[in-house]
């Protein structure tokens, strides 16, 4: 009877025991997925065939919720991908990372971990988890830094080799050649301004990189700022034969700006729309409330040029992006002034719009925001 009493309460351990270590495990498991489902990063986890047995809400986003129960490869259609699963499922690994790029509508580029899963913690079975962080703007920033190099070292070397071609040549042919000489002079003084430009065009770029999360305090007069912007450029117009015309709306109100980077947006924009006008034409500046927005002022600039082929217009506020690169240099043009604009406009907490009409002209128009009065 006692030993018969001691096997029953034996057993009920047992069962009580087992059914905490299950509770136990699937506790374990919720706050596993509930820690992976906080994360950015996708996560997989695979089983010895490599079918998805889990996927992280991030991964579920990326990769689809059908991912699951799926096979990686048809997830992730990548053979390197498959065969890193594979070496550490078999153990002959414990961890292999890689990159990938996977040709979707836009390429995308991971930064892939695949790990092998204690055996302890699945059941003696074979597992392993898989985490996918896209790092392709990382891969697009580094991208942009090798051509911001290569562009200035180019765009400074060009002066720099011209300046020499000519030093050499008055230290030798036009030694004595009067004539030669005053001409090759102005040439170089043109070389050398154009290299001062570009220096100081990206120091104001890299300045306002620095201080674009500032916003700006003081508040300013657009009717001015526009005045004295097309009193300076009168020389460049009268070049051109172009004419400005200004229509600014009474009583436009004040607005929240730096009055010199403003000044510079709108040197650029009439300069450009006086550049690339055909001559005898007119640049008009309109400056207004916005018709579609409260507490916005428009301010456009439209010319009669040439017009700019669409494909070109999201590129144009790009450093160094020139449609025709020969024509703008001629021009003395570096190709950074419309990035200013748009780094200008970004601490302004303001923005651009370009509509254009290839052969009928382009309208640049730049949206601020009103000052508050009290
Ligand atoms: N109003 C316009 N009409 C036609 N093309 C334009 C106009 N404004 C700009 N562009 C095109 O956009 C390019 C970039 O303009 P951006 O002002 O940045 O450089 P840039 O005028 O060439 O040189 P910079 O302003 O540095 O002296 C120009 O080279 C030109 O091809
Ligand atoms: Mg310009």
């Amino acid at each position: 009877m006692l030993s018969g009493f001691f096997l029953i309460e034996n057993t009920r351990d047992i069962r009580q025991h087992f059914a905490q270590e299950q509770r136990a495990a699937v506790m374990l498991k919720k706050s596993v997925q509930t820690i992976l489902n906080g994360l950015s990063v996708a996560v997989f986890v695979i089983d010895a065939k490599q079918i998805i047995r889990f996927g992280n809400i991030a991964a579920q986003e990326r990769f689809g919720i059908d991912a699951v129960e799926d096979d990686l490869l048809s997830v992730i259609p990548a053979k390197e991908c498959q065969k890193a699963a594979e070496r550490v499922l078999k153990n002959d690994e414990t961890t292999v990372s890689l990159e990938l790029t996977l040709q979707d509508v836009v390429p995308t580029t991971f930064r892939m971990i695949v790990t092998r899963l204690d055996a302890e913690l699945t059941g003696k079975k074979a597992r392993a988890i898989i985490s996918l962080e896209d790092i392709s703007h990382i891969r697009e920033a580094e991208q942009m830094r090798i051509d911001f190099v290569a562009n200035v070292s180019h765009e400074l070397r060009s002066p720099l080799t011209s300046l020499s071609g000519f030093i050499e040549t008055l230290q030798g042919a036009a030694k004595d050649d009067p004539i030669a000489r005053e001409r090759f002079l102005d040439l170089m003084l043109n070389d050398a301004q154009r290299m001062s430009r570009l220096i100081g065009d990206l120091l104001s770029l890299s300045k306002l990189q620095a201080s674009e999360r500032v916003a700006p305090q003081e508040t300013v007069n657009l009717d001015t700022i526009l005045r004295r912007v097309v009193a300076s450029l009168e020389p460049i117009s009268n070049t051109e034969e172009t004419s400005i015309v200004l229509f600014v709306s009474d009583n436009l109100p004040m607005v929240v700006g730096d009055a010199d980077e403003l000044t510079q947006v709108f040197q650029n924009l009439i300069e450009n729309g006086i550049k690339y006008s055909k001559r005898g034409t007119e640049v008009i500046i309109t400056a207004e409330a916005d018709p579609s927005h409260d507490n916005q002022l428009r301010i456009s600039v439209r010319d009669h040029g040439e017009g700019i082929d669409p494909q070109h217009i999201p590129r144009l506020t790009e450093r160094f992006y020139r449609i025709d690169k020969g024509r703008s240099r001629d021009m003395g043009g570096t190709g950074l002034g419309l990035a200013i604009v748009k780094h200008i406009l970004i601490r302004h907490r303001a923005y651009l719009h370009i509509d254009s009409n290839l052969g009928l002209g382009s309208i640049f128009s730049v949206f601020l925001p009103v000052a508050e009065t009290e």
